[in-house]
């Protein structure tokens, strides 16, 4: 088998990446994936650093025994400690997902930008370097949302809890007009609607929403075009999913990604 047929590997703490390999199979349908949700592990967001780097390397080496030519890191937390470590031990292309902050301040040089993210994601080096970059210091309000990518991982997206806890994470920022809301952690792609219409409510302002995957997923067919990685078959690709946890969590990945299939 040539390189170029060989899958692309995506990985999270659970679900949440679901959200990248749906933009990133919109963007290459020729493409043959294989998703690794690390379920059993999950929420990565409050871990220490080590246990975060530890855990990333055990689902990067799983990704290499499958045979991949690429690895997507699609989580936002494990991006923020790893990619670096994963650069240095795999010798394929490692893609990485950052808060979609750039795009936001882009839009809006003037306005107030609410950044949810996991605490280890804010407290990252990486992420305060981005805003320093970028001149966001003082733009961005930065929202530690422990506790909901769990919430998200058992995936009822209907669960009154998510609308309870956005209030409270919205109310001290209570007609604070925010332009944009970054949803700086992949589990928050699947309730971005919600974020957006709760703090529109609470904070007014158009809240409109900024999310990493859709940077990622170009980014994903650039460099496999730069590569010369590009599969050049005409048939749809396939996606295989893997969980470290349970049956269950292989028919959420798979409900998820239908959500974006509208
Ligand atoms: C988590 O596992 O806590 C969320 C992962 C992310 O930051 O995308």
């Amino acid at each position: 088998m040539q390189k170029k047929e060989l899958p692309i590997g995506v990985y999270d703490s659970g679900a949440g990446g679901i959200s990248v390999l749906a933009q990133a199979r919109i963007c290459l349908p020729h493409e043959n994936f294989i998703y690794y949700g690390d379920s059993a592990n999950a929420p990565y967001g409050t871990k220490s650093e080590e246990e975060i780097r530890d855990l990333s390397l055990a689902c990067g080496d799983f990704l290499c025994r499958q045979g991949v030519k690429m690895i997507i890191i699609a989580c936002n937390t494990a991006t923020s400690i790893t990619v670096q470590a994963m650069r240095e031990k795999y010798n394929i292309p490692i893609i990485s997902i950052e808060p979609a902050v750039k795009p936001a301040v882009e839009k809006y040089p003037e306005g107030k930008i609410a950044v949810l993210a996991t605490p280890a994601t804010l407290h990252q080096k990486r992420y305060l370097h981005l805003l320093d970059k970028l001149g966001a210091m003082d733009q961005a309000v930065n929202i530690s949302c422990d506790g909901l990518a769990e919430i998200v991982e058992r995936g009822n997206l209907s669960d009154p809890h998510i609308k309870a806890y956005l209030c409270e994470k919205f109310l001290p920022y209570r007609r604070c007009d925010f332009n944009g809301i970054v949803v700086g952690c992949t589990h928050y792609s699947f309730i971005s609607d919600q974020i957006r219409d709760v703090a529109r409510k609470i904070c007014g302002g158009p809240c409109e929403i900024f999310d990493g995957m859709y940077g990622t997923a170009r980014h994903v067919a650039d460099v496999l075009a730069l590569e010369g990685l590009l599969n050049d078959s005409f048939s749809e690709g396939r996606i295989k999913f893997f969980s470290s946890g349970e049956a269950h969590h292989i028919d959420v990945f798979e409900r998820f990604l239908k959500i974006f299939k509208k």
